[in-house]
């Protein structure tokens, strides 16, 4: 007769898997089993993962305390945590420097637990758990979700390109082809909108990319799921066109009818702020640094308009060079640009004999997401206060002059 299944979804397991299950890891694990009640808390039994990690046999270290396991770089403060802990009948987890029998040193995560029975403290377990050695090479949480992005992703992308691909070269119609060249470069930015999305899921420590808690939000451990991003249909303008440029060059080389400006407000940059997607954009795996794992190229690419003493000029300077009838430009009162100087540029912009036509729209705001978290020290420790949480944003909308085009 075969076995009773396993309860379905019950949580619990029958005994003899229990049991199965305890041989198993007993057998896989490195661990130790001390007799408290005995004088100098000596082990009763040493798994053969403790072997393999120390080089101890079993017979070797019955009826002797685990300290003989430290040495000359063993942390004080560490075995003093430990000596308290089980004093305390405490659970506790330590990162110690131990020594193998051949005298090798290795780092060990020890966690140690209290065994209970019929309300009894019987046996304490420890389970040492081997570290990678100081400066090895570990793939760290950030090279794992690139990697697995970049697998993802270009197989996806490449099973569907490539069906394109060969469809294309089949066809003798230009119009096929041109269709599918269209889909080609369409479904490299649907991938990388989807891509974008499920890091923004994942990615985040506090709403930017930054680390002013000095640690990651839990989010950041959720898989990574792509999701197709909500594709709008075609404007009826005509295809559209993304170009990568300082914002001075594109004004001198760029006409449209309406022009927006987004330009930063102060020294926040977007960069900084927002590396990760400039990563997944640029699609390449930059040296980074500290606790965001910021691009270290944020710090050598400077923009003019997060300086505060030439703010002002280079702003003017793109203005001035813009090829619009209507220009659009979001700022807030905390900029480094003030809202006279800003209307003084949009009005010389818009016509200097008086036709055009200059608006401002103020909206109190609440200020981004660090003023609400807060200025915290490198120990990730709130320090000092932040002065307020809410601002002012600008939309100031601009018509030149002789252009029939009406902004509201
Ligand atoms: C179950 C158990 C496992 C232990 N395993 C280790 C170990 O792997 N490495 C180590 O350095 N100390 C280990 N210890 C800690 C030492 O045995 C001892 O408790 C510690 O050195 C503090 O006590 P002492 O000041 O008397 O030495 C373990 C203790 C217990 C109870």
């Amino acid at each position: 007769m075969p076995p009773d299944p396993l309860p379905a979804a019950s949580g619990t397991l029958p005994g003899p898997i229990r049991d199965a299950l305890a041989e198993i890891l007993l057998d896989r694990l490195a661990l130790v089993v001390t007799d408290p009640r005995l004088p100098d808390n000596p082990i009763i039994h040493a798994s053969p993962g403790f072997t393999a990690l120390t080089g101890y046999d079993e017979a070797e270290v019955l009826g002797r305390n685990c300290r003989f396991l430290q040495g000359a770089g063993t942390d004080v403060a560490a075995v003093d945590r430990v000596r308290s802990a089980i004093r305390d009948g405490r659970a506790v987890t330590v990162d110690l420097v131990n020594y193998r029998k051949n005298g090798e040193p290795f780092g060990n995560r020890l966690r140690i637990d209290p065994v209970h029975a019929d309300g009894q403290l019987r046996c304490l377990l420890g389970v040492l758990h081997e570290l990678p050695p100081p400066g090895s090479v570990v793939e760290d949480g950030r090279d794992m979700l690139l990697r697995d992005l970049r697998h993802r992703v270009n197989g996806a992308m490449q099973l569907v390109m490539s069906l394109l691909r060969i469809r294309m070269a089949r066809s003798q119609d230009p119009a096929v082809v041109e269709a599918l060249s269209d889909a080609l470069e369409q479904l490299e930015a649907v991938m990388l909108v989807s891509l974008m999305e499920a890091a923004d899921r994942v990615d985040s420590t506090t709403g930017v990319q930054m680390a002013y808690l000095k640690r990651y939000a839990a989010r950041a451990a959720n898989r990574l799921e792509l999701r197709v991003p909500e594709v709008l249909p075609r404007a009826t303008g005509g295809k559209g066109e993304a170009h990568k440029m300082e914002a001075i060059d594109a004004a001198r080389v760029l006409g449209a009818d309406v022009a927006y400006l987004d330009p930063p407000y102060n020294q926040h940059s977007y960069l900084g702020n927002y590396h990760v997607w400039e990563s997944l954009v640029v699609w390449d795996k930059p040296e980074v640094y500290g606790v965001a794992c910021k691009r270290a190229d944020c710090v050598s690419r400077r923009s003019v308009f997060n300086s505060r003493p030439r703010a002002l000029g280079a702003l003017r300077e793109v203005i001035r060079a813009i090829d619009a009838r209507a220009l659009v430009v979001s700022f807030s009162d905390e900029g480094f640009v003030s809202r006279e100087d800003m209307e003084g540029m949009l009005r010389e912009w818009a016509g200097k004999r008086g036709g055009g036509v200059v608006r401002t729209v103020a909206v109190p705001s609440k200020r981004y997401v660090g003023a609400k978290i807060g200025i915290h020290n490198q120990r990730g420790e709130r320090v000092g206060k932040v002065s307020h949480v809410t601002n002012t944003e600008f939309v100031f909308t601009c018509v030149r002059e002789a252009s029939r085009l009406c902004v509201a």
